[in-house]
């Protein structure tokens, strides 16, 4: 693993791709970690902007080139949530959750944020992904549009005891437990199950918001299931069913 930090940086996803993009040999950038303690212009998902402000988290992107095109992304997504999670239990003793398809909850809170992103060859090929990873660790003042669901996984005391260095450890640690997942078929297999078993959803009331671009509008269901394909498989309230792999859902908490 080749680990980059930055103090700051407008979006470690972006530098991600920049550096994919002036790449001769992209393979060599696997197994890439970029990781800053600040972004000026962290991305979320649906086009939103991520708060990333100083000294309270660490934000983080694993670059993953394989000799193969990558082609179910949404399993990178699956794979990276289920790192995050075993890191802050074995490093914290934090039991996370997941809500599909990519956020990490700590006492009903958001913690983490997952973005994956890929880079698409001449042939139009994903070759390579960008797997930016937010993880808010001492942030306990979070502007009011994101107040009332975003969290940190430690307060301000614990965050005192825990030292300066948790952040580039947990970023380290993530991403070391990520491309093992990534790289062992087998274990990525595990990690799917194991990504359903963390979900909290499971046989709860959600409302599915269609990922930008669909016509279709949001529209309430009943979580059955989520498959080893990490798609999400919903009843709803017509007796119909759907098995989703992208989009967005909320949840009352
Ligand atoms: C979301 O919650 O919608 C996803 C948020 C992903 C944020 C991470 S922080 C590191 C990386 N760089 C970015 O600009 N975004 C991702």
């Amino acid at each position: 693993m080749n680990f980059i930090h930055y103090d700051k940086i407008d979006s470690t996803n972006s530098e991600a791709l920049r550096r994919l993009s002036g790449s001769n040999d992209i393979r060599s950038l696997d197994q890439t970690v970029i990781a800053a303690f600040e972004q000026s212009a962290g991305r979320g998902r649906m086009q939103r902007a991520f708060y990333s402000p100083a000294k309270s988290g660490i934000y983080f992107t694993a670059i993953h080139a394989p000799k193969n095109p990558i082609q179910e992304p949404a399993k990178l997504t699956a794979a990276a949530a289920v790192a995050v999670c075993r890191s802050l239990k074995d490093l914290l003793g934090i039991e996370a959750k997941i809500k599909w398809v990519n956020d990490i909850y700590v006492n009903q809170k958001k913690v983490c944020g997952i973005l994956a992103e890929g880079h698409l060859s001449k042939e139009g090929k994903i070759d390579a992904a960008a797997i930016g990873i937010g993880i808010n660790i001492y942030q306990n003042d979070f502007p009011p549009e994101i107040s009332a669901r975003a969290g940190s996984v430690l307060d301000d005391r614990q965050g005192k005891k825990s030292g300066g260095d948790l952040r580039v450890q947990l970023a380290s640690d993530v991403c070391q437990k990520l491309f093992e997942l990534l790289n062992d078929e087998e274990k990525n297999k595990a990690a799917l199950l194991e990504y359903a078993s963390l979900s909290f959803i499971i046989g709860k009331e959600i409302t599915v918001i269609p990922v930008i671009g669909e016509q279709e509008s949001s529209y309430k269901a009943t979580v059955l299931s989520i498959d080893k394909e990490a798609r999400l498989h919903v009843r709803l309230f017509d007796g119909s069913e759907r098995a989703l792999s992208s989009g967005e859902i909320s949840i009352k908490l």
